[in-house]
């Protein structure tokens, strides 16, 4: 199996009994997810970025988080509107978006 360059974990509240059901999610947690995914794929990146929903990483009032490994760099407030910019300049350039 090939190893993706990037491992972003996104914080959906995800239950162990399956529902998504806590802060993350009450702030559209899931429509980041599925953004990362639209933006992922239009610029081609599948090989290298692979996207995983979790459960609560422990820091609720600074959701929506998100995970960005092997740097361990740690996102808060994510909204869908900030997806593109962490594609780009994560993603595909290397440079941390140090506003979030
Ligand atoms: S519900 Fe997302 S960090 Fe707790």
């Amino acid at each position: 199996m090939q190893k993706p360059k990037y491992h972003v974990f996104v914080c959906s509240s995800s239950r162990i009994n399956g529902q998504q059901k806590g802060y993350c999610y009450s702030k559209e947690s899931v429509e980041v997810i599925q953004t990362f995914i639209e933006e992922i794929d239009s610029r081609e990146l599948n090989d290298e970025v692979m996207i995983t929903n979790t459960g609560c990483l422990g820091i609720c009032n600074s959701g929506p988080v998100v995970v960005v490994y092997p740097e361990g760099v740690w996102y808060k407030e994510v909204t869908p509107d900030d997806v593109e910019e962490i594609v780009e300049s994560h993603f595909e350039n290397g440079i941390k978006v140090e506003r979030l």
